[in-house]
């Protein structure tokens, strides 16, 4: 069985996902796919992607009122996100939205009622939480493995992006077009992998600043996240800085793991911290500690891994919960963007939940202003 499938946007990252539904899964057949700028199907064209069997519109109303798909890959500039999957929830279209699925938690929830009236299946594109070292780590909290956990330091700087980047499509790097910079365009991986490892926040500071590009929005960002669970999670990424690194140190009680890009290394201690430190008969301690690299398997990733698990979950019918990457849990890594750009525009700590009325005047007030951080 294949589904039949629109590709909505078929700009870089649209012609990326055409490639990668033809070649690499197998129950999707692409049946149509809608730009609003004709020169971009007709690139697509030229590279080979698209022909006869493939329909093209430059109306998404029009593709989804065509009945010649089951589902819709939405791929346009964030901004667009959530009026164009609510049409097709309406119509009653499974939808995989790229990430970030609004600009604005207040948009997402719009986009999660919709989804809720209908009965289809709604995913995002949180690729990374498809890379076996994150699924590694996942599974070494889940089983407390690490003891208490007591900080998280994450530096995700992966993200160089040049002012070509920027100035080769209007909308990136704006308020206007993007809602916000790093924090929508880029980070919102790094911050879906930290809500899927430790939960939910109570509280975020930051501070975000534009250091790197000519453009409005930020292209940097260092925040403080107070987890429910406890303990802090320091954050910083940037678009600017080589060689970029992708590390994290997740502190527990019974060592430091280390992620250094692919690779995991555990600095395990003899003695549990916490029982050191309440029992010792000594003042000044140090636990012997034995570091030791842990065994990540090799595996597939990668988009065509979280489009075939759509795809598989549309055939079987499996619980929208159940999919690698669930379009509601986008919400999550959105809000705490939106609490790190109020955090940083108003100069204080935001309380989570954030208040949505009053996110949405200040992103308002930055697109009036229309000026960098
Ligand atoms: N998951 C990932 O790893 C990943 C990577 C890159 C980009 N993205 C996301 O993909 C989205 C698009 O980014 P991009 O870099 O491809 O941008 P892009 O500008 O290259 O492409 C967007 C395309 O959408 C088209 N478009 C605009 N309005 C439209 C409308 N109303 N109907 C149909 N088409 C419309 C534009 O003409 C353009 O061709 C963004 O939300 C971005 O965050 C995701």
């Amino acid at each position: 069985m294949k589904i039949r499938t629109g590709i909505i946007g078929i700009g870089s990252m649209g012609q990326g996902h055409l490639k990668t539904l033809l070649n690499d899964v197998p129950a999707c057949e692409v049946v149509a796919v809608c730009d609003i700028d004709e020169n971009r199907l007709t690139e697509a064209m030229g590279k080979g992607l698209l022909d006869v069997n493939i329909r093209q519109f430059t109306s998404y109303t029009e593709l989804i009122d065509s009945g010649s798909c089951d589902a819709v890959i939405v791929v346009t500039p964030h901004p667009l996100h959530p009026e164009i999957s609510i049409y097709a929830f309406g119509k009653g279209l499974h939808v995989l939205c790229d990430k970030p699925v609004a600009i604005t938690v207040s948009g997402a929830e719009k986009m999660i009622a919709a989804w809720k009236k209908s009965k289809v299946k709604f995913s995002t594109m949180y690729s990374m939480r498809s890379t076996a070292v994150n699924k590694v780590i996942k599974d070494w909290i889940a089983q407390g493995r690490l003891g208490k956990i007591n900080r998280v330091d994450m530096v995700c700087t992966k993200w160089l992006r040049s002012q070509k980047y920027y100035d080769e499509q209007t909308w990136r790097g704006t308020w206007k077009g993007e809602g916000a910079g790093l924090l929508l365009n880029q980070a919102p991986h790094n911050l879906d992998l930290l809500y899927w490892w430790f939960g939910p926040a109570d509280a975020i500071s930051a501070q975000a600043s534009t250091r790197f590009h000519n453009i409005e929005t930020e292209d940097e960002v260092e925040a403080r996240i107070k987890t429910k669970a406890g303990f802090p999670v320091r954050f910083y990424s940037s678009t600017g800085e080589a060689p970029g690194m992708d590390r994290i140190e997740i502190v527990g009680t019974n060592g430091t793991l280390v992620k250094d890009g692919s690779t995991l290394v555990f600095h395990e201690l003899e003695n549990a911290s916490d029982n050191v430190i309440g029992e010792s008969a000594k003042g000044m301690v140090e636990i012997p500690c034995t570091v030791k690299n842990v065994e990540v398997p090799q595996a597939e990733r990668g988009h065509k891994i979280v489009f075939r698990d759509f795809f598989d979950a549309i055939i079987s019918n499996r619980e929208n919960s159940g999919m690698i990457s669930p379009g509601d849990e986008g919400i999550h890594s959105l809000e705490w963007a939106n609490a790190m750009l109020m955090s940083s525009v108003e100069g204080r700590e935001i309380k989570l939940p954030l208040n949505r009325k009053k996110y949405d005047k200040l992103l308002d007030d930055l697109i009036n202003w229309g000026k960098k951080l």
